[in-house]
């Protein structure tokens, strides 16, 4: 399938990004680089930005769609957790505004072939790198009923779990479950027929849960904001959009403890650990998507915004 993604917010990206003509900027969740284009096109002639993305079909797909940028635009087969490695082999010490999307493109979803999708009968892999780590057959084939149901409940958010997990395992007895509607119409049947006509497919909540095991997904969101601020200019902005609430609320909570500085507990009469505020918080609420969007590209429901600006020594 051809590689397709509609970006999102793409406008508010500029704006709370910040791009200006000439700056240097990261997109850290490159994907088909729709988003790389509106920022390359914002920041003229002699901006640059450096994109990274850790799916070999994105890269390839962004490689020539974004090749008329060149030699303004650099791209990297990695994990945007590398970012900082990335910068120093080119010798650069500080960025004006990173950005991450998070969550899956279009093409990941409907064209990869790599069972992301409850809808398709695909091999149930789910690696946004094909080349690296343990596919979700691995993990729902070989994990142990109690491990599943934990995973499942932590991060799918999903009550029905326990149910899932043991539904799981007394399937893959009779025959490995290999496919990703096979898993499907097990999670299907596992949860209770009056709760199956919900808004949202029964497996939703399952199939994001091991997706985001198989990818590290909160880990690696949870390293990269740790060191982020540390890679911007004063001045420099972080913008993330995140398509669930375990990831929003971990921006949330990042950006908050940023904008805090120190770490002393509540009941100190002061701060003995001189930790000082290191960013202000753009977006006092995430930014939502307006209803022409969603309606134009339903993948835009979900999306919140959140934006922060790294402190100047003046600040
Ligand atoms: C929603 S898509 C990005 C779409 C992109 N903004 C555009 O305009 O086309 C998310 C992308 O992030 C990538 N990704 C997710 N986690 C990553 C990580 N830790 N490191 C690098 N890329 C990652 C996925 O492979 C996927 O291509």
């Amino acid at each position: 399938m051809q590689y397709r993604h509609v970006p999102v917010m793409v406008k508010e990206v500029i704006d709370y990004l910040n791009c200006l003509p000439g700056k240097r900027y990261v997109d850290g969740t490159l994907g088909g680089g729709g988003h790389a284009q509106a920022i390359l096109e914002a920041i003229g002639p002699d901006g640059c930005l450096v994109g990274i993305d850790r799916d070999p079909d994105a890269i390839a797909y962004a490689g020539k769609s974004l090749h008329s940028f060149k030699p303004n635009v650099q791209i990297f087969h990695d994990d945007f957790t590398h970012l900082p490695q990335i910068l120093s082999r080119l010798h650069t010490t500080g960025v004006d505004g990173i950005l991450l999307d998070l969550g899956l493109s279009l093409y990941q979803l409907e064209g990869s072939g790599r069972g992301f999708s409850f809808m398709r009968d695909e091999p149930l892999d789910m690696r946004m790198n094909p080349e690296q780590g343990v596919t979700a057959a691995a993990i729902v084939n070989r994990l142990s009923g109690k491990d599943l149901g934990d995973l499942i409940a932590r991060y799918g958010e999903e009550p029905w779990a326990v149910r899932i997990a043991k539904s799981i395992v007394a399937a893959r007895r009779r025959q490995a479950i290999r496919s990703s509607l096979q898993l499907a119409e097990i999670v299907k049947k596992a949860v209770p027929a009056r709760h199956r006509r919900r808004r949202i497919h029964p497996a939703t909540r399952t199939f994001q849960a091991i997706r985001i095991a198989v990818n590290h997904e909160l880990e690696t969101l949870e390293k990269f904001l740790d060191e982020a601020v540390n890679l911007l200019n004063p001045g420099g902005r972080l913008c993330i959009l995140s398509f669930h609430s375990l990831e929003d609320r971990i921006v949330k909570e990042r950006f908050k403890a940023l904008a805090r500085g120190c770490t002393c507990p509540p009941h100190f009469p002061r701060c003995v650990c001189g930790k000082a505020p290191q960013v202000s918080i753009l977006t006092k609420r995430p930014v939502r998507p307006g209803p022409p969007e969603v309606q134009e590209n339903p993948m835009a429901r979900s999306a919140k915004l959140r934006a922060a600006e790294r402190l100047t020594i003046d600040d």
